[in-house]
C-alpha cells in the first residue's frame, strides 16, 4: 500500500508540472458539484456505521457519500516539532493512539512549520496508511507558488492522492482553487475546499460556499461562539459541503474558562465524563458538522477526545440544555 503510494507521488510530482500549464483552464460551474448524499441520508449513514457497538461515528462527505469518521486531527503547534528520536517517538504515540480509536482525519498545513512533514514520516514509519484521510492547505500570498506548495505536500506527506486540499485562510483563493481544481483533474487531490477561523471573514466565505464549487469547507465553531449557526452551517447543508471544525477547544481557551468548574450532574444523559468530550460532543451533534480535529500533544488527550466520538450524542433539546449549562456558570 505504501510502496503503490509513494510510487504513485513520484509520477504525480511530473504531473504538477502539467497542473502549472493547465490551472487557469480549471473549474467547474457550481451546478456541476455532484451532490449525491442528503443531511438525511448522512443521519441514517451514521446509523448504520455507527451500529449498536461502540465504533467512532462516522459521517458522509456530501460530494461522494464517503464517510470519515466525526473526530479528526488537527496539527498546528502540536506536530510542529524537531527531529528529536524521543519527540517523534512520543508524537508517534499520539498518532497510534488515534488510529487504534478508528480516527482518520488528520489536518495539516504548509503554515504549520514541520507538521506535514512530521506526520508523513511518522506514518512512513507505521508502514500502512490504512484509514488517513490526509488533509491539508495551500496558504500563499502569490498564486504562482500553489502548485509548488502542493507539490512540497505531496511529498512531504508520502501520500497521493491528498484526500483534501483546502485554500488557507480563503489567502488567494481564486488563483488557488483553479489550482486545486486542476490537482484534482490529474488525480492529485481528491476534494478541495477553503478555510477560514476565529469567526473571521464569514461574509466572504458565505459568498464563496455560494458561488463556487467546493467539496469542503472549515471554519471555527464551539459552544461558546455560535456564530456559524445562523449561515454557514445551513448554507453548508444547502449546498452539500462536508464541515470541518477547526479550533475545537478554542486553542484550549474553553479549559482555561471551565474546565475547574464542575461538569453538569446530568453529564451521563449525554454520555459525557470530561470538558473535552462536553466541548466536542456538542460540535459533532450539529447535524452538518462532517468532522472536528482537536490538536494535542498528549496520549491521554487523545484517548479522551476520540471517546466524543462515540456513543450518543446529544439531541437538540440536550444541545440547548448544554448551552444553558455554559451559560449559567
Ligand atoms: N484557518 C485554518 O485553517 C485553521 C485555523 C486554526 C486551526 N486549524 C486547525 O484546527 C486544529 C485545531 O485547532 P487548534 O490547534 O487551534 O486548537 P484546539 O484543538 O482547539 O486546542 C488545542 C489545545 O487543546 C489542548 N487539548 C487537547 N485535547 C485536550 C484534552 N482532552 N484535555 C485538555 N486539553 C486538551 C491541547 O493541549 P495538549 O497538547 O496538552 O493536549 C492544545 O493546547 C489545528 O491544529 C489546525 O489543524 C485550522
Amino acid at each position: 500500500m505504501v510502496m503503490r503510494r509513494r510510487t504513485f507521488i513520484r509520477n504525480s510530482v511530473l504531473t504538477l508540472a502539467a497542473l502549472t500549464a493547465s490551472r487557469t483552464a480549471a473549474g467547474k460551474s457550481p451546478d456541476s458539484t455532484i451532490k449525491t448524499a442528503s443531511v438525511a441520508d448522512s443521519v441514517e449513514r451514521d446509523n448504520r456505521d455507527n451500529g449498536p457497538s461502540s465504533a467512532l461515528i462516522r459521517r458522509v462527505i456530501p460530494a461522494s457519500g464517503e464517510t470519515i469518521p466525526v473526530i479528526g486531527m488537527g496539527t498546528w503547534l502540536t506536530f510542529d516539532v524537531g527531529p528529536e528520536p524521543k519527540v517523534l517517538a512520543q508524537r508517534a504515540q499520539v498518532l497510534k493512539a488515534f488510529f487504534t480509536a478508528g480516527g482518520g482525519m488528520i489536518d495539516s498545513s504548509p503554515m504549520y512549520g514541520r507538521a506535514e512533514q512530521v506526520v508523513g514520516e511518522l506514518m512512513a514509519r507505521r508502514g500502512e496508511q490504512n484509514g488517513l484521510f490526509a488533509a491539508t492547505k495551500i496558504w500563499s500570498a502569490l498564486a504562482a507558488t500553489g502548485p509548488e506548495q502542493l507539490r512540497q505536500s505531496l511529498q512531504r506527506w508520502g501520500v497521493a492522492p491528498l484526500d483534501v486540499v483546502h485554500v488557507h485562510n480563503l489567502l488567494r483563493w481564486k488563483s488557488h482553487l483553479n489550482t486545486l481544481r486542476a490537482a484534482r483533474d490529474n488525480k492529485l487531490v481528491r476534494y478541495i475546499g477553503v478555510t477560514t477561523s476565529h469567526g473571521r471573514r464569514h461574509g466572504e466565505l458565505e459568498k464563496i460556499m455560494r458561488t463556487e464549487a467546493l467539496d469542503f469547507v472549515q471554519f471555527s465553531y464551539n459552544i461558546v461562539d455560535r456564530e456559524a449557526e445562523k449561515r454557514l452551517l445551513p448554507l453548508a447543508q444547502d449546498r452539500g459541503l462536508a464541515v470541518v471544525i477547526n479550533r475545537p477547544f478554542q486553542t484550549s481557551g474553553l479549559f482555561s474558562r471551565f474546565a475547574h468548574l464542575p461538569l453538569p450532574d446530568w453529564s451521563d444523559e449525554i454520555g459525557v465524563k470530561t470538558w473535552a468530550e462536553f466541548f466536542l460532543k456538542f460540535i459533532v451533534s450539529h447535524p452538518a458538522v462532517t468532522c472536528a480535529i482537536p490538536a494535542t500533544r498528549q496520549v491521554a488527550h487523545m484517548i479522551e477526545n476520540m471517546r466524543a466520538g462515540i456513543g450518543h450524542l446529544p439531541d437538540e433539546r440536550q444541545r440547548q440544555r448544554m448551552i444553558g449549562y455554559v451559560r449559567s456558570l
